[in-house]
């Protein structure tokens, strides 16, 4: 079996969001090396019980194993966190948690190509089944495309000036190595001593398109709501500006007043709902400075939690506003 080490960051501040308690439901949506789920089951010993789920194999089997020692208690598969309502029941959980981004064994592991670190293939895929990789990405978007999404999703300054001259390179050579692309990006933005390396942004933004991130955390934080119940948690770790910013959106636009529309822009359909979710903290959580220390892949994490209301929408009677979610 290939090892599989990730270290949780924030525990205990996730636990003291989402409150564990005996006979309570969690899901853990991104379920890497298993560490907070295992922290999850533990602290709702003897029966609490654990959705789990992650788009990597690797990150599912590493996850069962770690916790065999909770075996009868949880249920984990291979899968995107957007599609969790389509399996968790409806309005059963307690907490839900989202820890985003990469697990330390898909930096480390060469073939799985997201570091530039390490040479490997330009794969960057967390779900391997998928067709779409970072080779075919880089090598197949015009330049146009690639500039928006270095820019979008990387906040890459030099967008336009590093989408064109991949696509002058790619007339000679297909990209498909990660030290390759890591050297092309060097020799056009030199570090001039800066500690980030000039790649870190263009890796990002590739990392996110690959694996439609933003998409998938539009979705998967309606789904979250719908599956929890009222009064229970919704956890966000994120790691970088362009994800907590879609988290912060989420987050204000459902903890408003609003209206809604019935899918239709139609003034008669209209009717004003009521907010959907509170914050249980306005300010992101961080983590301290004894967990940076031992842990620096930490240092960028920030942790975000709301909480269900009852009812949303009163005078539709609906319980969930349709036309509305994302
Ligand atoms: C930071 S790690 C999570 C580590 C985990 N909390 C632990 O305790 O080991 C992020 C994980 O989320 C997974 N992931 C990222 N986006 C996902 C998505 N949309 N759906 C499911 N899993 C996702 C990645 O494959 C990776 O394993």
């Amino acid at each position: 079996m290939p090892d599989f080490t990730h270290s949780p960051v924030m525990v205990a501040e996730v636990l003291a969001a989402l409150r564990p308690t005996p006979g309570g439901w969690w899901t853990d949506g991104t379920i890497g090396g298993g560490g907070h789920a295992a922290a999850l089951l533990a602290a709702s010993s003897p029966d609490g019980w654990l959705y789990g789920c992650d788009r990597d194999d690797a990150a599912v089997e590493a996850a069962k194993r770690r916790l065999t020692e909770f075996s009868g208690r949880f249920e984990v598969r291979q899968g995107n966190f957007a599609d969790l309502a389509e399996w968790v029941p409806p309005s059963s959980c307690d907490g839900v948690l989202l820890d985003l981004g990469v697990s330390s064994p898909q930096l480390d592991v060469a073939e799985r190509g997201f570091s530039f670190q390490q040479d490997g293939p330009l794969d960057m895929r967390m779900d391997r089944r998928q067709a779409v990789t970072a080779e075919s990405l880089l090598n197949e978007a015009s330049a146009e495309e690639l500039a928006k999404v270095f820019w979008e999703l990387g906040g890459e300054r030099q967008a336009r000036r590093l989408a064109r001259a991949i696509a002058r390179e790619r007339e000679c050579r297909r990209f498909v190595t990660t030290r390759q692309l890591a050297e092309f990006i060097e020799q056009l933005v030199p570090r001039h001593g800066r500690k980030m390396h000039p790649a870190t942004r263009v890796f990002q933004a590739i990392r996110m398109v690959v694996n439609d991130e933003a998409g998938s955390l539009q979705r998967g934080l309606a789904g979250a709501l719908r599956i929890l119940k009222s009064g229970g948690r919704l956890a966000v770790i994120t790691f970088h500006s362009q994800e907590d910013r879609i988290v912060k959106d989420f987050g204000r636009a459902r903890a408003r007043d609003y209206t809604f529309t019935g899918g239709m822009d139609v003034p008669e359909l209209r009717a004003p709902c009521a907010p959907e979710v509170k914050w249980v903290q306005r300010k992101a959580i961080r983590p301290s400075v004894v967990e940076v220390a031992a842990n620096p892949r930490s240092r960028s994490a920030q942790l975000r939690v709301m909480e269900k209301l009852g009812e949303a929408c009163r005078l539709t009677g609906r319980k969930e506003p349709v036309g509305t979610s994302g």
